[in-house]
């Protein structure tokens, strides 16, 4: 089975794909740290995130790949085979993504590696086009909203834990930035899959939200045993 959460930055959506992923051992990817990923290589190399020319030209020389850890059940982002997780998650990344991630080759580029990787088992991938345009066929796709203040106060939560600072007034400009940005681009813009199921997590618990998706899976599973037979 392949399962598609998009939506907005910060709306929940790495934390319910990777716990439902657990929960019935599907692969999960998550295709944001790849387009991260790519935006660090190109700072290692002291490339101008703008420069459209120059990022295009190390896409062939780039690897990047996703492994589940399987002592913590994370998901593992790996650059040039060095893993790169956490360095990723910074404001600097955060805000260099936006114009990596607008650039067609790049995204050319990740959503094949996304499409093989679909192809390795059940698998659940969280992003912005997942729904849209890397898997348009999905057997269910998810598409997560929250309240603005809502996601900036979680991700300033999760930064913090993670021993990332960043003050809470910065991370939520850099989620309406980031989301107009994402929803306004002509690649594979941000919007929701005309058969996207939409979840409102503003009130909801992480478990709500994982609850919520498994039972839609198992329905899934159930509906398409049924019709096989
Ligand atoms: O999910 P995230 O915040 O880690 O994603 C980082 C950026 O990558 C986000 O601002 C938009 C971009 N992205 C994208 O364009 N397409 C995806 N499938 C996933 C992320």
């Amino acid at each position: 089975m392949i399962i598609a959460i998009d939506g907005p930055a910060a709306s929940g959506k790495s934390t319910t794909a990777k716990l439902v992923g657990q929960e019935l051992n599907f692969l999960y990817i998550d295709t944001g740290a790849m387009y991260r990923a790519m935006t660090l290589k190109a700072k290692k190399l002291n490339i101008d995130y703008e420069d459209t020319e120059k990022v295009i030209s190390i896409i062939q020389t780039t690897d990047i790949d996703q492994i589940i850890d399987s002592s913590t059940g994370d998901t593992k982002t790996f650059l040039d085979g060095v893993d790169v997780s956490l360095e990723i998650r910074t404001p600097e990344i955060s805000k260099g993504v936006t114009a990596v991630c607008e650039i067609k080759e790049v995204r050319e580029n990740l959503v094949n590696i996304q499409r093989i990787m679909g192809k390795r088992k059940d698998v659940i991938l969280d992003g912005r086009d997942i729904g849209t345009v890397v898997f348009p066929d999905a057997d269910l796709k998810f598409f997560m909203v929250a309240d603005v203040d809502v996601r900036a106060q979680r991700r300033f939560k999760e930064l913090s834990e993670k021993g990332i600072s960043s003050s809470l007034e910065d991370i939520k400009a850099d989620i309406v930035r980031r989301d107009e940005r994402d929803s306004s681009r002509s690649n594979s813009p941000l919007k929701p899959a005309e058969d996207a199921i939409l979840i409102d997590t503003s009130e909801l618990t992480i478990s709500e939200q994982v609850e919520f998706i498994v039972n839609k899976i198992k329905n899934e599973k159930m509906r398409n045993g049924k019709n096989e037979n």
